[in-house]
């Protein structure tokens, strides 16, 4: 077909399709003829996008006919060997087309991307109706729980805690606390000896001493010592040879007895209620003079008598005294001008006698059972 000029005005439309090349034949002939071709080339590009399965694959059909070079573009560029009346008609229908391919593209993509998200979301399934994980939460063994309240306790009445250590000479755990050696007090506390000299401590007591020693004479003299002691005791529901005690001392101008038993009585009420009462016995211990034991009414019975105070209503928990002279002395103290009270607790027994733990061992075995009652008490 030749134009007014006399060239040829046949051109071609390339489709690929499966690698294989498809020619439309667009000739200035006539408006049908050219919408005829268009309207193949749309039905075949919109199948071909129909059918891509990917986004990448999209991409590509989208370069091929959209893209600068693109097979839609390329058709514009012809227009100018069109007949002039035909342009417009012409223009109108690529453009067309390019729109309605640009269309079918852009859902085709979104088709793709919400499958690619339903696949996503099939693939992560999460129940949120099954139960979640839950998660332990620790807490405080009761001994812990019962020494931070000892301390508080304590702290309220004027005491400072000292941490003293555990591995002890022989000359701090007996003989400046006026146990020598031979002393019949030695045979009442079975040793762990780590040398001839050195000894893991058999009660917290050498705290009084290493205590004033680093106060070195400064008045007043108040702290507890609370930790671990050693002893080798069978072990029974009432021993472990390892518990623990909370060592009290006092040192000033003055201090009495009486001011013992008020500490130790507040105390009492403070740990366990106001209804304890606190009874002191005379008693003896080398490193107090004069000595005593102390004794609370019985908790559980209210001091009728039961199986745990042994039916006497009273239950043993401390051993208190005025600081023997020789004490203060090695402690670094002049007893012509100061006077001391001291106690000693196991606060094991106190912690069971709170908690009602009726075995030590209980307190040491770790088990879980047993300890995760005391959550959040
Ligand atoms: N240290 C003694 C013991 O382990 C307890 C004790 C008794 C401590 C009387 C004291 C005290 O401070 O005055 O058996």
């Amino acid at each position: 077909m030749l134009s007014s000029e006399g060239k040829d005005e046949s051109f071609f439309i390339s489709v690929k399709k499966g690698g294989k090349a498809r020619d439309f034949i667009m000739r200035k002939v006539c408006a049908s003829d050219m919408k005829h071709n268009l309207a193949e080339m749309k039905s075949h590009v919109l199948e071909e996008i129909s059918k891509v399965s990917t986004s990448e694959e999209l991409d590509s059909v989208r370069v091929r006919y959209l893209g600068r070079k693109g097979e839609i573009s390329v058709l514009l560029k012809h227009i100018g060997s069109l007949a002039p009346e035909e342009r417009p008609e012409f223009g109108a229908a690529v453009n067309a087309l390019r729109e309605q391919v640009a269309d079918a593209i852009s859902r085709r993509k979104d088709e793709l991307d919400k499958l690619a998200l339903e696949e996503i979301l099939h693939r992560d399934t999460i129940d949120i109706s099954l139960p979640g994980e839950v998660y332990e939460i620790g807490g405080l063994h009761p001994l812990t729980k019962a020494m931070r309240e000892v301390a508080s306790v304590f702290s309220s009445l004027g005491f400072a805690a000292y941490e003293s250590r555990e591995a002890e000479t022989d000359e701090m755990n007996f003989v400046k606390l006026n146990i020598a050696p031979g002393h019949p007090a030695r045979d009442m506390q079975e040793t762990f000896y780590l040398s001839d000299n050195t000894l893991m401590r058999t009660h917290t007591s050498p705290g009084q001493i290493r205590g004033m020693l680093s106060l070195k004479g400064k008045l007043p003299v108040r702290f507890i010592v609370p930790g671990r002691v050693y002893r080798r005791d069978p072990t029974d529901a009432s021993h472990h040879p390892v518990f623990h005690q909370v060592e009290g001392l006092a040192v000033d101008i003055d201090v009495t007895f009486k001011e013992l038993r008020g500490v130790l009585s507040a105390f009492m009420k403070r740990f366990f209620g106001q209804e304890v009462s606190t009874r002191l016995r005379p008693s003896y211990f080398p490193f107090t003079e004069p000595s005593c034991e102390v004794d609370i009414s019985c908790m559980f019975c209210k001091g009728k008598g039961c199986s745990v105070c042994g039916g006497s209503g009273y239950l043993e928990v401390a051993g208190a005294g005025m600081v023997h002279p020789r004490v203060l002395v090695n402690g670094g103290y002049d007893p012509g001008k100061v006077t001391g009270f001291a106690f000693g607790f196991g606060l094991d027994r106190l912690a069971m006698l709170k908690y009602g733990i009726d075995d030590i061992r209980l307190l040491y075995g770790n088990d879980r059972r047993f300890l995760s009652q005391f959550r959040g008490l």
